[in-house]
């Protein structure tokens, strides 16, 4: 009897959950139908929609690195959510004077400059959750009063003097919407602790900071390499015959030698921690191999040495966290004037202010002695025909000006030109019938 009125409730808990569903999917069916009719799609893959009278812009996982011009301006909502974008400059939203929300989720957010929202005045809900965050100040909410809705929760928090101001601000009893579950990552003293709760009297105290330092006295750096505290932070670890980047480099550093050493490869993320630095040198190691993400973090770095190395080519995207690079040393290596290195002179191309010197075709044969750049300006004056590469596999459009390929580039980094890394055999032959 137990069984059978056990057997009952089951049945009934299902046709229940069915027709819930059913009820469900007829809502959402006819919402998708109203949407449908008013989309429209711009240029760039974004979607423009109205639901409720509200105006959407819909640009998500669109591999966006930037806000782009001539979006409409008289959105409600924006959804840039699941995009690449890494830095937030002064003014980017400036002209969606109607924004009511604003999704920025998972990026790859590590940087916002104080006046990066400045302008949207009706903004009620940001979300900055799942980004690279570690500092912001309270600053950049200022010209936001009608805030109510603040995700940021899963950034790498570092909870020093810096964030100050805004634990500070997230504590104030109206703000209670503001930040929830936002968790320190750093330093180790603070890890987990929400910043909702954390004492911020505990985030300036020297004593405290000191503290913190303390580990470090006997990390590899300071053993192996010599530190000079003026005028700024340098560490000098100059011919000590190091085969890697030392760990706990002092994340107050701002220049680093490591000139004449035997380190043969960079690993990603190597100085993430050291985000202050401005000087580089590696020259006259033994680098062969730079992966992808080496260089993460180093948004402020300025001159960067690579002389005297056994570089063939940069991996495509290795140069993209160097924001603010204006020097870059490419002397004394072996650069090879093939497919590869169209990545590192597409980047020079795209970032003008960036000084360099050194690169020289030493092979193949036929380019020996040329500038990397003539060589890539032949490659680019050949007939375009003969560099028709089908880059969506069949489906998509045939590509064929290294312009636009770059475009595609710039669009997708996991479209890597893996196909074009050789030049492709000719697809079609000639037959002249004379
Ligand atoms: C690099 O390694 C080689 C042999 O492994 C050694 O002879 C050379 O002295 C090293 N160079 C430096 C700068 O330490
Ligand atoms: C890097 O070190 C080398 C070797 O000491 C030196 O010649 C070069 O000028 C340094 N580069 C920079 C940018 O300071
Ligand atoms: C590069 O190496 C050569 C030979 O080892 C040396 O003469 C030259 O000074 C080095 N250049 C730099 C910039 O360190």
């Amino acid at each position: 009897m137990r069984l059978f009125t056990a057997l009952l409730l089951l049945v009934l808990v299902f046709i229940v959950a069915a027709a819930q569903r059913g009820k469900r999917q007829r809502q959402e069916n006819s919402r998708g139908r109203r949407r449908l009719n008013s989309i429209k799609h711009l240029a760039d893959r974004c979607k423009e929609y109205i639901e409720n009278g509200d105006k959407f812009l819909d640009c998500q996982d669109c591999h966006l690195t930037a806000v782009q011009f001539g979006w409409p301006e008289d959105i409600d909502h924006l959804l840039l959510a699941q995009n690449r974008i890494k830095v937030l400059k002064d003014n980017t939203f400036s002209h969606f004077r109607n924004l009511l929300s604003l999704d920025l989720q998972l990026n790859e957010i590590s940087l916002i400059e104080e006046g990066a929202f400045s302008g949207l005045t009706k903004l009620t809900t940001l979300l900055l959750q799942h980004n690279h965050l570690q500092v912001v100040s309270e600053a950049m909410f200022i010209p936001l009063p009608r805030l109510r809705f603040l995700r940021l929760h899963d950034n790498p928090w570092t909870c020093n003097c810096e964030l100050d101001s805004l634990v500070r601000f997230l504590q104030v009893p109206s703000n209670r919407h503001l930040g929830n579950f936002a968790k320190c990552a750093e330093p180790t003293r603070f890890w987990g602790q929400q910043l909702k709760t954390l004492d911020p009297k505990f985030l300036c105290l020297p004593s405290m900071q000191a503290q913190i330092q303390l580990p470090r006295l006997h990390s590899d750096t300071t053993l192996l390499c010599r530190t000079h505290d003026s005028p700024k932070p340098l560490l000098d670890c100059r011919s000590r015959g190091l085969k890697a980047v030392p760990r706990d480099i002092p994340e107050n550093t701002a220049k680093i030698d490591l000139a004449f050493n035997n380190i043969t490869a960079l690993k990603p993320k190597v100085f993430t921690t050291i985000k202050d630095l401005k000087l580089l040198n590696l020259s006259s190691n033994s680098l062969e191999h730079i992966e992808t993400a080496a260089f993460a973090g180093l948004l402020h770095l300025r001159e960067l040495d690579l002389s005297n190395n056994s570089l063939h080519y940069f991996n495509y995207g290795v140069l993209e966290d160097l924001y603010y690079l204006r020097t870059l040393y490419l002397g004394g290596n072996p650069w090879i004037c093939d497919y590869n290195i169209h990545y590192l002179i597409y980047w020079l191309k795209h970032h003008p202010a960036v000084e360099y010197t050194g690169l020289m075709c030493s092979e193949p044969e036929e380019y020996q002695g040329w500038s990397v750049e003539s060589y890539v300006k032949t490659y680019n004056a050949e007939c375009p025909k003969d560099k028709q590469v089908d880059l969506h596999r069949g489906t998509g459009p045939t590509v064929s000006t290294s312009q636009e390929l770059i475009a595609v580039m710039e669009e997708d980094p996991g479209l890597l030109p893996s196909p074009l890394r050789k030049k492709e055999p000719n697809k079609f032959e000639i037959f002249r019938l004379s």
